[in-house]
């Protein structure tokens, strides 16, 4: 694994930015794994300056993203659906039906997740993934567990996922409790994965998940067998190392 510890977050969003600006560059219909969450919000106001300053081209460019609650709506505030369209695809001149999220409100959800999964393959994979961590080591919404899934499906998100998630909810009760997930079979086809964290609640996480074993409790650990992965990391989040 690739380690690199940036000075701060800016510098941490820029430097995933121009990566992803460099996949693009070398291949202008690279297919993106992207995430949510507070971790990448910087990189993506990169990615929209970038697109401006006409430095990226997202014409070709097709997305797919790693989850998405179930039971709320593409429209409400707190889907991934309105994050991904309000940080991202409203202010970069990708083609929208290139973008992909799963559909938290689809009538059969097993058939959802089963499509995502053939929408990905039939695109050739994902080019490079984007991730961020919880504190408990989750990627994607894939939580710590003795075993993990290969696919896309359904997870219950744990009481820590819950807690942490309810900072963008008016009450904790609101907080869905299930989501689509892309499985670690998903993320581990990555032709490259790149995973960031910032601050100092990461630092713990960051530090065991690149201790020298792999562990299901701390699922963002399988990325050690990945064969092109790089952290990036601010300093507070790289304390440790
Ligand atoms: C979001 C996702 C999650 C987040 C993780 C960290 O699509 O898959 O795994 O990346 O919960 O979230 P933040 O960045 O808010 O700390």
């Amino acid at each position: 694994m690739n380690i690199i510890v940036t000075e701060n977050y800016e510098t941490l969003s820029e430097e995933a930015a121009k990566r992803i600006a460099e996949v693009i560059k070398n291949k202008p219909n690279a297919v993106l794994g992207l995430a949510t969450g507070s971790t990448p919000v910087g990189m993506y106001k990169k990615l929209v300056e970038y697109n401006r300053e006409n430095q990226i081209d997202f014409s070709q460019v097709t997305t797919f993203n790693l989850d998405e609650y179930i039971g709320i709506p593409s429209e409400h505030s707190q889907s991934y659906r309105y994050f991904m369209d309000h940080h991202l695809f409203n202010h970069i001149n990708i083609d929208y039906k290139r973008t992909h999220v799963p559909n938290g409100m689809a009538k059969d959800i097993k058939v959802e997740c089963e499509a995502y999964d053939e929408r990905i393959r039939s695109h050739g994979g994902i080019d490079i993934q984007v991730l961020g961590i919880g504190n408990n080591g989750h990627i994607g919404f894939n939580e710590p567990d003795s075993s993990l899934i290969v696919g896309t499906h359904v997870t219950e998100l744990t009481e820590d996922t819950i807690q942490a998630n309810s900072r963008f909810f008016n009450t904790i009760s609101e907080v869905p409790t299930k989501a689509i997930t892309m499985g670690i079979g998903d993320i581990m086809k990555a032709k490259e994965v790149i995973l960031l964290a910032s601050g100092n609640s990461k630092a713990d996480i960051i530090s065991k998940l690149l201790e020298d074993k792999i562990d299901t409790h701390i699922p963002a650990s399988l990325l050690q067998a990945h064969p092109n992965v790089t952290i990036i990391v601010d300093q507070q989040a790289g304390k440790h190392l």
